[in-house]
């Protein structure tokens, strides 16, 4: 992806992508070359929201994973991919893929002590308007649990990112994430605390 295309920001393109490849694929990194990375943010009986999950298995890892996390849901603006996922994996008790816009979230306030995203700020941002990004950024804060984290897996410099959180309500650290054979672009996770 780069910012330089218009395409991504837009539902239509993503369900339409999804009618045409519904296979499994993740963007920027695996679950298996990610989770050292953030994993020191992880702890037992967390809530935890996966926005714009699209069909990476990265929460279906994480729920059979070790770190006792078994209150996960999915979001996806796309009804196909939900649907997808809903079709292709078996149920689990405490995962659940949901369709939600994540700029206008039916999700309660205060409720989720993780969230994370990786490649849907990047998606939204590149319609260059910065108030779509910003609904994004500000209602993922409204879902957020007071010292829960986002997690923002992301190709934007902190120049072009960083201003989306303002200092009176997070507490941001970020981290260049590191290379793999697969993938030679520089990503970054911002770990933002709700404060
Ligand atoms: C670049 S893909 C990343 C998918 C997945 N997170 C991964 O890492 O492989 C961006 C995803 O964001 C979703 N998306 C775009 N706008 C969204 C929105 N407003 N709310 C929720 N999901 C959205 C798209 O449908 C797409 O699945």
């Amino acid at each position: 992806m780069s910012q330089h295309e218009k395409k991504y920001h837009d539902a239509q393109y993503w369900d339409q992508r999804y009618i045409n490849k519904p296979e499994q694929f993740d963007w920027y990194y695996t679950y298996a070359d990610l989770i050292p990375q953030i994993s020191f943010v992880l702890k037992p009986k967390q809530r935890f929201l996966c926005i714009g999950n699209g069909n990476s298995t990265f929460p279906i890892e994480l729920y059979e994973s070790s770190f006792e996390i078994k209150d996960i849901i999915a979001t996806d603006i796309s009804k196909t991919v939900i649907d997808y996922m809903l079709k292709q994996h078996k149920p689990r008790e405490g995962l659940v893929f949901e369709y939600d816009d994540a700029t206008n979230s039916v999700y309660d306030s205060n409720s989720f002590d993780v969230a994370f995203d990786k490649g849907c700020v990047d998606s939204l941002s590149t319609c260059g308007q910065d108030i779509i990004v910003q609904k994004f950024v500000d209602e993922t804060h409204r879902v957020l649990k007071v010292g829960g984290y986002f997690l923002m897996v992301s190709f934007g410099l902190p120049y072009q990112r960083l201003h989306l959180f303002k200092q009176d309500k997070w507490d941001v650290g970020v981290r260049k994430l590191k290379e793999t054979e697969y993938n030679e672009e520089d990503y970054f996770c911002y770990f933002c605390k709700k404060i």
